[in-house]
C-alpha cells in the first residue's frame, strides 16, 4: 500500500496567532475551535524516486500549491528522510474556496502533516500511540502553517506557550486540558463570505510584518491577557466576558494590519456594515450574537445553538445582502482530522 488519504479541518482563531520568531514559532498563545464543514482531503501517493512532487487540486495540477509543497517538504527533510528517496503526488480538494479567509492553510497543511506521518508509518512498519502520532502531525503541520497546527484536533485548542497551561508549546498544539462550560459545547460559526477574491496580503507576510510594528510588544502582552481571560470565560460561561475579548481580537487584528508599514486594508465596506448590524441585534435580541474575523473580510457569526432559529431569521433578513452571491457556510464545533479509509 502505497497511498493513504486524511480529511483534516479548519478552525477558526477567537485568539490570534499574529506575528512570529525562529522556525515557524508564535510571539503568542493562540486559541481556536475547529470548524464541522470546511475541510481539505489529501490523498498521498509515494512511488520510489528522487524526491520529485506534484500537486493536483481537484485533479487538476497547481504549480502554485507545488511550489510551496516543495518548500515544505524541503524544509522537513530532517524530520522524514526518506523524503528524498520517493516522488510524491499530493491530489487535494476542499470543502470550501481556497484563499477566500477561511484558513485553507490550516485544513490542507494539517492534511499534508497527517498524510506523511501515515506515510513514515507505513514504510517503518512502526505505529506510534495515537496521542504521539497528532502531536507530532501538529508539529509538522505547524511548520508548513502555525495555524494547522491547531488543526490535529477537535473542539477548543491552543497553541502556544502559556503560564496558565502547564502542557503547553509553541511546538505544537493541545486540545483544552479542563472541562468547558456546556453552553460552549454547542458553538456555531457561520461565515458570512463578504468576497471571495484573493487577499491583498498573505498571513505570512502579515506575520512578517509585525518584526518592525511600532505596537508588537504591547500587542503580546494584550494576547497573553485576553487568553487568560477566555480560558476563565471558558470554563465559566461567561458571555459577556466570551464578547469583549472575541471581537477585540478579531478588531485588534486588523488595527495591527492597518497599521504596519506598508498599511492593509482587508475589511470591506460590507464587514463594517455586518459588524454595526450584529451590534444592534445583539441590543435588541435576546441572544450573545458576537463575531470575529480572519485576515480577511469575511465575518464569523458566533452563537449558541440555542440562539440558533434567530439568528438564522437575522442573516436571512439583514445580513446576507452584503455576502456575494448569498454564499455563507454554516459549522459548528468540529471533530479533529479523520483518516479516510481506501476503497480499493
Ligand atoms: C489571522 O497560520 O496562515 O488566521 O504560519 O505564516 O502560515 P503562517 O500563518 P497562518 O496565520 C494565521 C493568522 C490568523 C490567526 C490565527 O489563525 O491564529
Amino acid at each position: 500500500m502505497n497511498k493513504v488519504t486524511w480529511r483534516s479541518p479548519s478552525n477558526i482563531a477567537l485568539i490570534k496567532y499574529w506575528g512570529k520568531h525562529g522556525i515557524q514559532l508564535p510571539k503568542n498563545p493562540s486559541l481556536s475551535f475547529t470548524l464541522s464543514e470546511c475541510h481539505t482531503t489529501t490523498e498521498l501517493e509515494w512511488i520510489p524516486g528522487s524526491g520529485k512532487i506534484q500537486v493536483f487540486y481537484d485533479k487538476e495540477q497547481k504549480e502554485r500549491f507545488t511550489a510551496r509543497a516543495r518548500d515544505f517538504v524541503s524544509s522537513i527533510v530532517d524530520i522524514f528522510p526518506f523524503l528524498d528517496d520517493y516522488d510524491l503526488n499530493f491530489n487535494t480538494i476542499n470543502s470550501f474556496p481556497h484563499s477566500a479567509g477561511i484558513a485553507s492553510s490550516a485544513s490542507a497543511m494539517s492534511s499534508v502533516a497527517l498524510c506523511l506521518c501515515s506515510m513514515e508509518e507505513a514504510l517503518t512498519g512502526e505505529k506510534l500511540a495515537q496521542a504521539d502520532f497528532l502531536q507530532k502531525a501538529s508539529h509538522v503541520a505547524r511548520l508548513g502553517s502555525g495555524s494547522a497546527a491547531r488543526s490535529l484536533y477537535g473542539g477548543f485548542v491552543s497553541w502556544g506557550k502559556s503560564d496558565k497551561l502547564p502542557d503547553s508549546s509553541d511546538q505544537y498544539a493541545n486540545p483544552l486540558p479542563f472541562k468547558i462550560h456546556d453552553s460552549y459545547k454547542d458553538m456555531r460559526d457561520t461565515v458570512l463570505i463578504v468576497d471571495q477574491g484573493i487577499k491583498a496580503v498573505s498571513s505570512r507576510e502579515g506575520h512578517h510584518l509585525m518584526n518592525r510594528h511600532p505596537y508588537a510588544s504591547n500587542r503580546y502582552q494584550q494576547a497573553n491577557k485576553n487568553f487568560n481571560a477566555l480560558l476563565k470565560a471558558l470554563k465559566k460561561g461567561d458571555d459577556a466576558a466570551f464578547i469583549k475579548i472575541v471581537e477585540s481580537e478579531a478588531l485588534g487584528l486588523h488595527a495591527l494590519m492597518m497599521s504596519s508599514t506598508p498599511p492593509y486594508i482587508l475589511l470591506r465596506a460590507n464587514t463594517i456594515k455586518i459588524i454595526n448590524r450584529i451590534r444592534a441585534f445583539r441590543e435588541l435580541s435576546c441572544t450573545t450574537l458576537c463575531y470575529t474575523l480572519d485576515a480577511g473580510p469575511n465575518v464569523h457569526l458566533l452563537y449558541h445553538d440555542r440562539d440558533k432559529a434567530e439568528v438564522e431569521e437575522f442573516i436571512t433578513e439583514e445580513l446576507l445582502l452584503y455576502c456575494q452571491d448569498n454564499y455563507r457556510i454554516d459549522n459548528h464545533i468540529g471533530e479533529g482530522p479523520v483518516k479516510v479509509e481506501s476503497r480499493e
